[in-house]
C-alpha cells in the first residue's frame, strides 16, 4: 500500500493544535503508514537544507527550519496579510507588500527541495492549506511524479476578491499542478468556477481564452469533520468531569452560553458580544440567569489586524460588563487562553447554547465537537453563521446572518427557551450530520479519490517523460473544472 505524506505549514510538535487541522490529520496519519513533512516552529540564521526525521506521538515527522526573514513574508506576509484575510472576502484588512510574494515562493521551493529526496515513487502525497498553494509546482519541477493532492481548509473566494489578490493567476495556475483539489463546501466550488469561467479574456477569433488549464485537476468538495463520537466520549471523561464541577460552582443556576475560537477577526467576536449585548437588553428577565463563557486563544498576534482586533474585543467585553455587571453577578467571561480537548468537551456538554458565528469560516470544527458532546437526554442549541462551510451540513442548526446582531440575539432566546423535543429533534440531525461527515470518512474519501487517479497519473507521466503537463501559457480550459478520470 502506497505511503502517506502529509505536508503542511505546521507539524505535530509546533504547539498545542489550536486549529482544526492539526486535530484531524494526526488522527489521519495515526492510522496509515508514512510521515508528516513541515515547518520546525524554529528559526535560524542559517537553517540547514536538509529536513531531520523525528518521531512525535508516534507519528514520523520531517522538519525544516526557516530564516526569520523568509518565515515573516511568507507566514505573517503573503499567507495571513493577504490570502487569509482576501479568501475570506476582507479585503479591508490586507496589507500588499512586494516582497512577501518571493518570500512564500522561496518557503515553497525550500520545502519542495527538503522534501523530494524522501519520496518514493509510490508515495501519496496531500498537500494542506493556503501556506502551500504552489508546492506541487515545484515539486514537478524537481521530477516527482506521485500523485499529490491539495485540501484548501479555508473558504475558496469569490472572483472580484480573488482577482484582487496580487499574483493570483500565478496561484491558480499553481492549483492546476495538483491531481486533485478539495475544498470545504459546495459554494466554495461555485467561487472556483466563478473564477474559472471569468478569467477570459476574449482572443481575437472572439473566443474566450482562460489563463490556467485545470483539465487534469479534479476540483470538488470535501467537507471536513471531527470524530464526533469520541468527543461524547470525552465529555463524560473524569478530565471533562472535572471542569464541570469547577463550572458549576461558578455558574449555579444560570445557563452557560459557550464560544470556542481563535482569536481571529475571521470568527465574528465582536458581532458575538454585541449581539448578546442586544439579548440582556432586550430581556432583562435573562440577566442573572445566563453567563456568556467566550474562550479565545490568541492567534497571529504578531499581526497588527490582530492586535486592532484583541483591542476591540477587550473594550466591548469591558462595555458589557460595565452595562450589566452588578456586585455579585457578571454577564460574561472572556478567556484569552487554549483549553484541552477533555476541558472542552465538558464545557460544550454544559452549555446550553454553542455560539458558532463566524462571518466566513471553510468549516468550523467547533461546531461539530459542540454536536459531538451533548447529552443525548438533554441537548443544548447550536446557533451556526450561516456563512460557516458547516452551514451546509447542519441544517437543523439555528443558523443566523452574523452581521445582523438582532437576528443572532433573537436566535439565542430562541434557544434558551426551546423545549426539551425540539431540542432533542435537531439535535439527532446534526449529530447524525457529523457522523456522516466525520473525520474519517473526509480522509477516507478524499484518499480514495486520490487514490483512484493512478492511472490517470502514470498516463500523464508516461506520455512526458515525467515532464509537468500544466501548460504555463494561455491555453483553452474544459468546459467544467471536473474531468473523468482515466481507469487506473
Ligand atoms: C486555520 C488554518 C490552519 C492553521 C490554523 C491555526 O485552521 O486553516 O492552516 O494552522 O488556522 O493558525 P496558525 O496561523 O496558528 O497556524
Amino acid at each position: 500500500m502506497s505511503r502517506l505524506v502529509i505536508v503542511s505549514n505546521r507539524t505535530p510538535s509546533t504547539g498545542p493544535a489550536a486549529g482544526g487541522l492539526a486535530v484531524a490529520l494526526r488522527k489521519t496519519l495515526a492510522e496509515r503508514d508514512g510521515f508528516w513533512f513541515g515547518w520546525s516552529g524554529k528559526l535560524s540564521e542559517q537553517p540547514p537544507r536538509e529536513a531531520r526525521f523525528e518521531e512525535v506521538d508516534g507519528l514520523t515527522v520531517g522538519k525544516i527550519d526557516l530564516t526569520r526573514q523568509d518565515h515573516h513574508a511568507y507566514y505573517a506576509g503573503f499567507s495571513n496579510s493577504i490570502l487569509w484575510p482576501a479568501f475570506h472576502l476582507r479585503l479591508d484588512l490586507t496589507t500588499f507588500d512586494g516582497q512577501w510574494y518571493e518570500g512564500y515562493r522561496r518557503v515553497n521551493t525550500r520545502f519542495a527541495e527538503a522534501l523530494r529526496p524522501h519520496l518514493k515513487p509510490d508515495d501519496v502525497i496531500w498537500v494542506h492549506d493556503y501556506h502551500l498553494i504552489p508546492l506541487a509546482a515545484e515539486l514537478r519541477r524537481l521530477g516527482a511524479r506521485n500523485r499529490i493532492g491539495f485540501y484548501l481548509h479555508i473558504p475558496f473566494p469569490v472572483a472580484d476578491t480573488l482577482f484582487a489578490i496580487p499574483h493570483h493567476l500565478e496561484l491558480m495556475r499553481d492549483l492546476s499542478h495538483y491531481d486533485l483539489v478539495g475544498m470545504q463546501a459546495q459554494r466554495d466550488i461555485v467561487a472556483f468556477n466563478e473564477f474559472a469561467d471569468h478569467q477570459a479574456p476574449l482572443s481575437l477569433s472572439g473566443d474566450p481564452l482562460k489563463a490556467v488549464d485545470f483539465s487534469k485537476t479534479i476540483v470538488e468538495a470535501f467537507p471536513i469533520g471531527s470524530d464526533p463520537d469520541a468527543f461524547a466520549r470525552l465529555a463524560v471523561s473524569p478530565a471533562a468531569n472535572k471542569m464541570v464541577r469547577r463550572m458549576q460552582r461558578a455558574m449555579d443556576e444560570q445557563r452557560l452560553i459557550l464560544g470556542v475560537d481563535r482569536l481571529d477577526y475571521s470568527k465574528g467576536l465582536p458581532q458575538r458580544v454585541e449581539a448578546y449585548e442586544k439579548l440582556l437588553a432586550n430581556n432583562p428577565q435573562l440577566r442573572r440567569g445566563v453567563h456568556l463563557l467566550q474562550i479565545a486563544p490568541p492567534s497571529r498576534d504578531t499581526i497588527k489586524e490582530y492586535q486592532h482586533h484583541s483591542d476591540q474585543l477587550d473594550a466591548m467585553c469591558g462595555h458589557v460588563m460595565g452595562r450589566f455587571a452588578e456586585p455579585d453577578w457578571q454577564p460574561l467571561t472572556y478567556v484569552k487562553r487554549a483549553y484541552g480537548q477533555p476541558s472542552l468537551a465538558g464545557l460544550y456538554r454544559m452549555a446550553r447554547i454553542g455560539l458558532v458565528t463566524p462571518l466566513r469560516d471553510g468549516m468550523n470544527l467547533v461546531a461539530h465537537e459542540y454536536v459531538g458532546s451533548q447529552n443525548p437526554e438533554d441537548p443544548g442549541v447550536l446557533v451556526l453563521s450561516r456563512f460557516a462551510g458547516a452551514a451546509e451540513i447542519f441544517e437543523d442548526a439555528l443558523q443566523v446572518n452574523p452581521f445582523d446582531t438582532d437576528e443572532t440575539a433573537e436566535a439565542m432566546r430562541m434557544g434558551l427557551s426551546m423545549p426539551l423535543e425540539e431540542r432533542r429533534a435537531r439535535w439527532e440531525g446534526l449529530m447524525r450530520a457529523a457522523r456522516t461527515h466525520s473525520v474519517d470518512n473526509w480522509a477516507a474519501r478524499f484518499l480514495d479519490r486520490l487514490g483512484a487517479m493512478a492511472g490517470r497519473a502514470r498516463q500523464r507521466n508516461a506520455s512526458k517523460g515525467g515532464m509537468p503537463t500544466i501548460a504555463r501559457d494561455v491555453l483553452h480550459l474544459g468546459s467544467g473544472t471536473e474531468q473523468p478520470s482515466a481507469p487506473a
